[in-house]
């Protein structure tokens, strides 16, 4: 490290994304941009412009601008594909790698990774901005005590008439690959519970805009027997739900509802016997301090803090990989026609 306390970090990969990412340094005395490197030189240099970052390495080839930049740190912010080859080259190069989402574009991919993560004895961790969210931190802070009982149901909804125009009208799986991860991870993060097994439909709606499959829905069992259903589209226009789905949680006391914002609403059993138990309101907590929030520049915060102290951040790989599986056997199962297990 140059400055003492100060982690040298290099950007790969400088596109649309690398904004959040840079601007999230930007903000931070304790990470310097000693190195950006992306495939196309001009999109690397145009960055190193506008974020002002003149002493910084700037190249195609990442094991070149590794060997002269000396990093602490690797900022992965590339396409799919690219992430396996980036994450290995720089954990073998003894680099801390914090990477986009997804993991890998393969399971046998993320197993290369996770390996390599192993081997290399570093931290690789995974952006997964939605669970850095303040309103479910709320949610979960709410069933932390179990006032719902066990939980043995969750719903969620996600339908947004989405026209990006991009590589996104042409990528097969769009829905599953592209955003579902953020979901199944979120469901991951509501219910404390690992996935078990899924059946899958997908499908491409009459009148899609998409070349693939920008539907489906998929019913997982979890740990403990709980089931989460998925039904979601890109390809729905019209009474658009939240980025974050509209969900439905029930318990063997009570149910709460989360709407994706800061509609958050609950009720337990007060009184059972009856037709209908008698039920009461609970109240929703507010966020605390010690919530993880803030997006990308609350995970970059918990990174660094891990890397400086020797923690284990909470989106780190091994456990990521839970979420990454959960799309993969519903793209399996899609496929195959029936129930296939998650495995990870
Ligand atoms: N967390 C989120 O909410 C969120 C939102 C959008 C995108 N993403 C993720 O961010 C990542 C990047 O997405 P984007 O929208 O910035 O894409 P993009 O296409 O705008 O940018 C990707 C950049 O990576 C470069 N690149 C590709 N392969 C490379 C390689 N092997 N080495 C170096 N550079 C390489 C490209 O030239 C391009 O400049 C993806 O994994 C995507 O899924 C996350």
């Amino acid at each position: 490290m140059a400055k003492k306390g100060t982690l040298r970090a290099v950007l790969v990969g400088c596109g649309g994304m690398s904004r959040a990412w840079l601007s999230a340094a930007a903000e931070r005395s304790d990470v310097d941009i000693v190195g950006l490197v992306d495939i196309d030189e001009k999109n690397a240099q145009s960055r190193a412009d506008e974020y002002g970052l003149d002493g910084a390495h700037i190249g195609t080839d990442l094991k070149v601008v590794l060997g002269e930049a000396d990093p602490d740190v690797v900022f992965d912010v590339t396409i799919p594909s690219a992430h396996t080859n980036v994450t290995v080259t720089a954990l073998k190069h003894g680099c801390h790698v914090l990477g986009e989402k997804p993991l890998a574009d393969s399971m046998a991919n993320a197993r290369r990774s996770l390996r390599a993560a192993q081997q290399a004895g570093k931290i690789y961790a995974v952006i997964q901005n939605r669970r850095y969210n303040p309103n479910i931190r709320r949610l979960r802070r709410l069933l932390a005590k179990k006032p719902l009982g066990q939980l043995t149901t969750v719903n969620c909804d996600f339908y947004i008439g989405a026209h990006f125009g991009g590589f996104r009208d042409r990528m097969e799986h769009v829905l599953l690959l592209d955003m579902a991860i953020h979901t199944f991870d979120q469901a991951r993060l509501i219910t404390g519970a690992d996935p078990v097994s899924v059946y899958c439909q997908e499908w491409n709606p009459a009148g899609s805009w998409y070349d693939h499959d920008a539907s489906a829905i998929c019913l997982f069992e979890m740990s403990d027997g709980l089931v989460f259903t998925y039904r979601g589209s890109w390809c729905a226009e019209g009474l658009n739900t939240s980025w974050e789905c509209d969900w439905r949680i029930v318990g063997t006391k009570g149910s709460a509802l989360w709407d994706g914002g800061e509609g958050i609403r609950a009720q337990a059993v007060r009184k059972g016997g009856g037709f209908h138990a008698e039920m009461r309101d609970l109240a929703v907590p507010e966020l605390s301090a010690r919530d993880r929030v803030g997006g990308h520049a609350g995970l970059i915060d918990e990174f660094v803090h891990c890397v400086r102290r020797g923690r284990t951040p909470e989106t780190v790989c091994t456990d990521n990989v839970k979420s990454l599986a959960m799309v993969f056997a519903a793209i399996e199962s899609a496929k195959k026609g029936r129930k296939v297990a998650v495995k990870y």
